[in-house]
């Protein structure tokens, strides 16, 4: 594997879940496979659990591993191609991305949208800068529009907890006070519906549509409610509208996740990536109930991470 930026980087995803699911049981099988090799993790964006969970990931593995905060460490980069750089950025990404591919065998990096342009966003144009110039293996640590180590791990707690052979897994928009990413609720639509075995169904007030390229597989249900009838899991995210793009349409407190609603489920688990805002986008009496997997899920991250490390080690 020399990039992994989506489900669409995965070869074989029931091969890959099974192959997480044997790491987890057998964390240190292959903890020389990444002797003398060095993971380089850049973050240009704050994150607790994706730094956490892929520097142990790396470790499990045999890795040394070097963490970089670019807006702490480091100064501001220029992303766009031919500018003239007489403004406050110090180098240019494929400078700096070069260096790094130097240093590190595989890179992992994490870079939000701007939100001041939704082509310039959907383009993935910082990404693509590293997996352009770094000539090493690049993971994606959440890009502009896809989070797909944590889909991987979402997935990964969906298999072992589901009840049914192919579960209805129910996407709810929440509210929220900052306009946040479409990368989770993307990914989570992409991977979901690839794996095939879930019946994905996305809920949310109009507006707050996503791009129909990740959502193709899934059912669009407007009235909250009746999408939670019969659910098993119950997955909350909030996002900013994708076609008025990056606006808050809506801060509907009628749509956070109440044990009222997960009783129209099916007695669903309820899940979050985190970081999670309480009484926002769920009540505390569900994100504390024995029903809620947000911890497991959490762990389930440093799986996905050292499974996708592993394949490119191995590659
Ligand atoms: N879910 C997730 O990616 O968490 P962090 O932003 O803390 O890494």
């Amino acid at each position: 594997m020399k990039q992994f930026t989506s489900v669409k980087d995965v070869s074989h995803l029931p091969a890959l879940v099974k192959e997480a699911l044997e790491l987890k049981r057998h964390p240190y099988n292959y903890k020389y496979l990444g002797e003398n090799k060095v993971l380089g993790l850049i973050f240009m964006n704050p994150s607790l659990r994706t730094r956490l969970s892929t520097q142990r990931a790396g470790m499990n593995l045999g890795m040394n591993v070097i963490v970089m905060d670019i807006n702490k460490d480091g100064w501001k980069l220029e992303t766009r191609e031919g500018v003239i750089m007489d403004g406050d950025a110090a180098e240019h990404v494929k400078d700096a991305v070069g260096v790094m591919g130097q240093y590190c065998d595989i890179i992992g990096v994490r870079t939000f949208p701007t939100f001041e342009n939704r082509a310039e966003d959907y383009a993935e144009n910082v990404i693509n800068q590293f997996i352009k110039y770094a000539g090493v293996p690049i993971i994606s640590l959440e890009s502009s529009t896809l989070h797909p180590l944590q889909s991987f791990a979402d997935l990964l707690t969906i298999t072992e907890y589901k009840k049914t052979i192919k579960p209805k897994v129910v996407l709810t928009w929440a509210p929220h006070p900052k306009s946040l990413p479409q990368a989770v609720p993307n990914s989570f639509a992409e991977w979901m519906s690839t794996a095939e075995d879930v019946d994905l169904v996305i809920t949310h007030p109009e507006g707050y549509e996503l791009d129909e390229k990740f959502t193709w597989n899934a059912r669009i249900e407007y009235n909250q409610n009746k999408a939670f009838e019969g659910a098993e899991f119950i997955y909350a995210k909030n996002w900013s509208s994708y076609h008025q793009y990056g606006q808050i349409l809506s801060k509907d407190r009628s749509w956070t996740v109440s044990a009222d609603k997960m009783k129209l489920t099916n007695d669903a688990y309820f899940m979050h990536c985190l970081p999670v805002r309480r009484n926002v986008v769920v009540n505390d009496d569900v994100i504390d109930s024995p029903n809620s997997l947000i911890i497991k899920q959490a762990a389930n991250r440093l799986w996905s991470a050292q499974t996708i490390l592993k394949k490119m080690l191995e590659g």
